[in-house]
C-alpha cells in the first residue's frame, strides 16, 4: 500500500491506533450487531492498510491487533439489533479460524505458488463456493447432533444447539453407520434470498430495521431467544470442513463425500483443480453463475485437497496456510430510472421509491429501489432518465447507490420532492434533525390509517389472520377506521364483503377473539407509536408494567428505562398527549385487550423484582427453564457476574471463573433449592402486594388517568 509507505514511524503509530479502533468498531457492528455500516470491500481495504503498516513497522505489531485475531460474534454490549438469547459459552476443541482473503487473482496465483514451493510435490486444490453466512461448528457423537457452537472469538463460541435443532436441513441423527464415534463438522448457516426477502418485508411492515443482507439476517436469527422463531426464519446450512481424531480420509474431498453420505448437507458445487488455470476457470464460471443461485456467495475458497499436505502447511495465528478466499466485489447493477413514487408509511414518513427498468441483481429481478429521503436524492444528484447503480444492502433493500453521469442525457429531469402528502394533500413537515418529510395528518390520511391497521393485526402485533386486501375492503366500506373497530365487527358485516364466506368470516372472528389474549408488550407494539418497534415495546412493557405508568411517565422517567433515548421518549410523550389516542386505548381496553403485564406473560410473582441473577452449571431442568423462572418472578437474568449481580445461582459444576468472581465481589452463591425457596416465599408476598393495590400482576387495570 503506497500510502502507508509514505508514513514515518510517528505517523504510522497514530494511523495504526486509528485503524485498529475503526476495524474493531466495524467488527462489532458486523459480527455482534449484524448491522454493518461499511461494505466488505471497504472493510478489507482498511485491514490491508493496517497489515501493510504493521509489515513496514513490525515493532508496532501487538498480539491483539485485528490482523492477528478473528472478529468475535460474542456480544459484550448491552444492546443488540433485536432480542437475543444470552448463550452459554464453550471452548472450541480446535480453534475456529478465518481465511486469508483477496480480491486480486494474482494473489491467488501467489498462494498456489507458495504452497507448491513449500510442499515440493504434486498436489491438487479443492475449489468451493464461499457461502455468505455465519460460521457454525457442529459436533456429532455416536451419530447424534450433540452441540452447535458459533465461531465466537475463535477460541470460545456461543452454544446455539437449541436454535440449530430448528434448521431443517441439519440432521439430528446421521444415516448409516460408517461415521466416526465423535467428530466436528464446520460450515455456514445462511438465509436463502427468498426467506430473506420475506423476513425484510415483514420487518419493514412492522417498522423494524430491515437486515442489511442475508448474512446479517442469518447471524441475527441464529441468536434469537425463541427456537420456534428460528424455525420461521428459514435458515439453511452447508458444511465444508470435517475435523476429528484419526479420521480415515486422505483428502478433503473424500471427507466431504463421506459426510454427504451420512446425510449431512454438503455442497456439490466443489471441484478438484490441478493448477491455477483450472482455478481461474472455476472462479470465472462462478462469478457469473452465482447470480442464479438462490443464496448469497461472496467468493471462492481454494483449499489444498490432500489432508497430510494441509497439515504440513499448517496455520498462522489467524488463517490456515492451506486455503485462501478469493472474494467477489458486491454486486451492482446499472439500470434506467423511469420515475419516482413518493410513498407514505404508517407513521407518515414519505419515502421516495425509484421505478427502474427491470434488472437482475443477486438472484432476483429488481424493479423498484429506495432513494431513502430528499437529502439522499439531492446528494446523489439523481435525475429521471439517468442510469443508476442499484445494490442490495444498506438500510432499505435494494437501494440506489450512484449515478452514471457519463450516460446522462440532456433531457434528464430533475425530480421535485412533493410539498404535499401524495395521498391526502396535507402540507408535509420536516422536524429538526430529521432527514425525512412527514405527513402530519396522522388521524386523517387514508394511507397512514390503513398502514396502522395493517400493522395492528400483523403477526408480531395482534397476530390476526388477514391480509392487506381485507384491510382495504374493511376500510373502504367504512367498517374499520381505527383498531378498536375490529372488535365490534359482526359476521353479517363480513359476509357483505366480496369473496367472503361463512368459513372465512368465522376464521377471522376467531382470530380476533384469540387476539384479545395478546400479551401487553405486543399490544403496545401494535399501537404503532413512532420508534416503538418490537424490542422497544418489550423493554417498555417490562419496565413500566402497565399502560397507566407508561402514559403518565415524564421525559426523565422514560429516559431511565433501558435503551430509551430522547427521540423515543419524545415520541411516546407526543403519542399519549393526543386525545384521540387516549380515547382509542379506552375503547381497546373495553374490547378486552391486555394493557398490563400479567399472567399472560408468564408473570407469576414479583418475588425476584430488582434482582439480577447470573446462572452457572447444570440444573434439574434446562437452563432456559431456569431463566424463564427468573423472569416469570420479576427478576433479571444476566450472563456475567458484576457489581450489579444480586445472586450467582450455581447448579452442578458451575463455571469456576464465575464462582471466583462472585466470591471476590461478595455476591451470595445460592443453590437451585435455595432459589426455589426464594420464589415460593415470594409468591406469598406477591399476593400481599396485590392486596395493597400496588401489585399489577393480574389485577385488571382501570385507565383512570385519562
Ligand atoms: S473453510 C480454517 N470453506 O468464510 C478456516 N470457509 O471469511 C476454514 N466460509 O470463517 C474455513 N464458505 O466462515 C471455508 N467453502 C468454505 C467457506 C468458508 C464460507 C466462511 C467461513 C470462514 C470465512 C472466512
Amino acid at each position: 500500500m503506497s500510502m502507508s509507505a509514505m508514513l514515518n514511524k510517528e505517523e504510522a503509530t497514530v494511523r495504526i491506533r486509528q485503524l485498529r479502533e475503526i476495524i474493531s468498531e466495524n467488527n462489532r457492528r458486523y459480527y455482534v450487531e449484524n448491522a454493518p455500516v461499511i461494505s466488505d470491500y471497504e472493510f478489507d481495504m482498511l485491514m490491508n492498510e493496517l497489515s501493510a503498516l504493521e509489515k513496514a513497522y513490525p515493532e508496532l505489531v501487538t498480539p491483539d491487533s485485528p490482523t492477528r485475531t478473528v472478529g468475535s460474534d460474542l456480544d459484550t454490549s448491552p444492546r443488540g439489533q433485536e432480542a437475543r438469547q444470552e448463550f452459554e459459552q464453550f471452548p472450541h476443541k480446535y480453534p475456529m479460524l478465518s481465511l486469508g482473503n483477496t480480491y486480486d487473482i494474482s494473489e491467488v496465483e501467489a498462494f498456489a505458488e507458495r504452497a507448491a514451493r513449500t510442499l515440493g510435490k504434486t498436489f491438487t486444490f479443492c475449489c468451493e463456493l464461499k457461502f455468505d453466512g455465519t460460521a457454525i461448528c457442529l459436533t456429532y457423537r455416536k451419530g447424534v447432533l450433540a452441540q452447535a457452537l458459533t465461531r465466537g472469538d475463535g477460541t470460545i463460541g456461543d452454544d446455539v444447539t437449541a436454535n440449530v435443532r430448528h434448521i431443517s436441513n441439519i440432521p439430528q441423527t446421521l444415516k448409516g453407520n460408517g461415521y466416526p464415534e465423535e467428530f466436528e463438522i464446520r460450515g455456514e448457516i445462511y438465509m436463502p434470498y427468498k426467506a430473506f426477502d420475506r423476513l425484510n418485508e415483514e420487518r419493514l411492515r412492522d417498522e423494524d430495521q430491515p437486515f442489511a443482507n442475508p448474512r446479517n439476517a442469518a447471524s441475527g436469527s441464529l441468536k434469537l431467544i425463541n427456537p420456534k422463531e428460528v424455525q420461521h426464519r428459514g435458515l439453511e446450512c452447508t458444511l465444508y470442513h470435517l475435523l476429528g481424531e484419526n479420521l480415515p480420509f486422505l483428502t478433503h474431498d473424500e471427507a466431504l463425500k463421506a459426510a454427504a453420505g451420512w446425510g449431512l448437507p454438503v455442497s456439490d458445487k466443489r471441484k478438484i483443480c490441478r493448477d491455477i488455470a483450472e482455478i481461474e476457470e472455476y472462479i470465472s464460471y462462478w462469478d457469473t453463475e452465482r447470480k442464479a443461485l438462490p443464496f448469497a456467495t461472496d467468493g471462492i475458497v481454494i483449499k489444498v485437497n490432500e489432508l497430510p499436505y494441509q497439515k504440513e502447511l499448517g496455520y498462522t495465528a489467524k488463517f490456515p496456510r492451506w486455503a485462501v478466499a478469493y472474494k467477489f466485489k458486491a454486486e451492482q447493477a446499472l439500470t434506467r430510472l423511469k420515475s419516482i413514487d413518493y410513498q407514505v408509511g404508517r407513521t407518515g414518513a414519505v419515502t421516495p421509491v425509484a421505478n427502474l427498468d427491470p434488472v437482475l441483481l443477486s438472484g432476483t429481478t429488481v424493479k423498484r429501489a429506495s432513494l431513502h429521503n430528499s437529502e439522499q436524492m439531492h446528494l446523489l444528484d439523481v435525475r429521471i432518465g439517468d442510469y443508476v447503480y442499484v445494490e442490495k444492502g444498506g438500510e432499505i433493500i435494494p437501494k440506489i447507490t450512484g449515478v452514471d453521469m457519463d450516460r446522462r442525457k440532456p433531457d434528464a429531469v430533475v425530480p421535485v420532492f412533493p410539498d404535499k402528502c401524495p395521498d391526502c394533500g396535507t402540507k408535509l413537515v420536516r422536524d429538526e434533525g430529521e432527514a425525512r418529510y412527514f405527513c402530519p395528518n396522522t388521524s386523517g390520511c387514508p394511507t397512514q390509517i390503513k398502514g396502522k391497521l395493517v400493522h395492528f393485526i400483523s403477526r408480531k402485533a395482534m397476530n390476526v389472520i388477514a391480509g392487506d386486501a381485507t384491510i382495504e375492503q374493511l376500510f373502504n366500506l367504512g367498517y374499520v377506521r381505527r383498531p378498536s373497530d375490529f372488535y365490534s365487527l359482526t359476521k353479517e358485516q363480513l359476509l357483505n364483503l366480496e369473496g367472503w364466506k361463512e368459513r372465512s368470516a368465522q376464521r377471522f372472528l376467531d382470530s380476533l377473539e384469540a387476539s384479545r389474549k395478546t400479551p401487553f408488550e405486543h399490544v403496545l407494539f401494535a399501537l404503532g407509536i413512532r420508534y416503538v418497534g418490537e424490542t422497544t415495546a418489550r423493554t417498555l412493557a417490562r419496565h413500566f408494567k402497565d399502560i397507566r405508568a407508561l402514559a403518565s411517565a415524564d421525559r426523565q422517567t422514560l429516559l431511565e428505562a433501558e435503551d430509551i433515548g430522547e427521540v423515543i421518549a419524545d415520541s411516546i410523550i407526543d403519542w399519549f398527549s393526543r386525545e384521540e389516542n387516549r380515547e382509542e386505548i379506552d375503547r381497546l381496553e373495553k374490547a378486552g385487550l391486555k394493557f398490563s403485564v400479567g399472567d399472560e406473560n408468564g408473570q407469576k410473582s414479583s418475588s425476584l423484582a430488582g434482582n439480577i441473577i447470573v446462572i452457572s452449571g447444570n440444573f434439574s431442568v434446562s437452563r432456559d427453564e431456569i431463566k424463564e423462572l427468573i423472569t416469570a418472578h420479576g427478576g433479571k437474568n444476566s450472563s456475567s457476574v458484576s457489581g450489579k449481580t444480586t445472586y450467582l445461582l450455581a447448579g452442578e459444576k458451575p463455571g469456576p471463573e464465575k464462582v471466583k468472581k462472585a466470591g471476590a465481589l461478595g455476591i451470595p452463591v445460592i443453590s437451585e433449592d435455595e432459589f426455589r425457596k426464594l420464589i415460593v416465599s415470594g409468591e406469598e408476598s406477591g399476593q400481599e402486594n396485590m392486596d395493597n393495590g400496588e401489585g399489577n400482576d393480574s389485577a385488571p387495570v382501570q385507565l383512570t388517568l385519562f
